[in-house]
């Protein structure tokens, strides 16, 4: 099988092609990734060399590139790429329109030109908006977004959607809650914290720190998605959670305990505009219909991210200043 990855210099995508390198000996691997300040060939450096994998830099709105991509015998594309911090979208959305739903659209228009037969676009939970303190977004809970990024993305779904409802185009979407795990740019919440922490800094806790996630562990995230490659249904919209909700206190509590650092390093800070209070996923489909089931404990994965960042400061520590500065 022969897959074209975007954005697979990111996190997700690049734990993705690593997982799937090791599961699939005879599967092949282009990454097309634009090397924005989130996409780090460091973290794939070990593959460089597999003859199984191939990195094109260049844009996915780069209808002329993407369309060559395209006619390389692919068997599926993963659409990972994305501009993806919820904060960076407040201060500025524009970018996530261009890359998000300008795109995603080139995608499916080029991966429909070539007649590929499977084109799965990774979303978020963001795109359902808030919930109460009860209840679960299941796959027909209604869209409502509420940051500029989580509106690029819901549009972007639309549009796979509209090309599966107009032209039959095998796509599938999939809507995941947040990720943690190796390779996280240092600027998402969890590594932002472990780092943070390793030099003693403060780590800063928007409003009340009541807010609440499903936090999955990356690897979790893209079983669920090679189940989804292998068995799922065109058209269909999969959910993927792991029933493991906390709130940010929590999370904050669970490393100052796990890294034995002190309670003086919680600093409050003003809350994130249109900040959602919880979203919470029903995985049920994807459990019933694929078999996938999440393997890993919030606890052990938290513990396995901590003894990451703490053995691979030579990764995350230059792409930390860069941001800084
Ligand atoms: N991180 C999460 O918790 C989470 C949860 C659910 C869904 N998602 C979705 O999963 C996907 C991957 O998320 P991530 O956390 O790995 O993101 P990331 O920010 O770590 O990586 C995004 C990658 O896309 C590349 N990119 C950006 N714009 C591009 C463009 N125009 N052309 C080509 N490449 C471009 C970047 O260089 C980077 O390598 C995104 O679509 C995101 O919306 C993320």
């Amino acid at each position: 099988m022969k897959i074209l990855v975007t954005g697979g210099a990111g996190f997700i995508g690049g734990n993705f092609i690593r997982l799937f390198l090791n599961e699939k000996p005879d599967g092949q691997v282009v990454n097309l990734d634009k090397l924005t300040y989130a996409g780090n060939l460091e973290s794939l450096k070990d593959l460089e060399s597999d003859p199984r994998y191939r990195f094109v830099k260049g844009d996915i709105c780069d209808e002329v590139l993407v369309g060559e991509l395209m006619k390389d015998n692919i068997d599926v594309v993963v659409h990972f790429a994305a501009e993806s911090h919820v904060d960076r979208s407040i201060k500025d959305p524009h970018v996530f329109l261009y890359t998000n739903i300008l795109g995603t659209h080139n995608l499916l228009n080029c991966a429909r030109d070539a007649g590929i037969p499977r084109f799965v676009n990774v979303s978020t939970d963001e795109v359902y908006g808030s919930l109460g303190p009860t209840g679960y977004f299941t796959e027909e809970s209604p869209i409502q977004p509420n940051s500029p990024y989580s509106a690029s993305k819901t549009s972007a779904d639309l549009f796979c959607r509209a090309f599966f409802e107009t032209y039959s185009f095998p796509v599938i979407t999939t809507r995941c809650c947040n990720n943690y795990g190796p390779y996280q740019f240092p600027e998402k919440l969890i590594p932002f914290f472990i780092t943070n922490l390793m030099d003693d800094q403060p780590v800063p806790i928007y409003g009340d720190g009541l807010n609440i996630r499903d936090w999955i562990h990356v690897e979790d995230h893209n079983r669920a998605l090679m189940a989804v490659i292998e068995k799922g249904k065109p058209g269909e919209v999969y959910n993927i959670g792991s029933r493991q909700e906390k709130t940010n206190m929590e999370i904050t509590e669970i490393l100052l305990e796990e890294m034995g650092k002190p309670d003086s390093l919680k600093k409050y800070v003003q809350d994130r505009l249109g900040h959602d209070r919880r979203y919470a996923i029903d995985p049920e489909k994807l459990e019933k219909e694929l078999g996938w089931k999440p393997q890993k404990s919030f606890e052990q994965g938290i513990k396995d991210a901590v003894a990451w960042y703490r053995a691979n400061e030579g990764w995350w520590r230059p792409l930390k200043e860069k941001v800084s500065t």
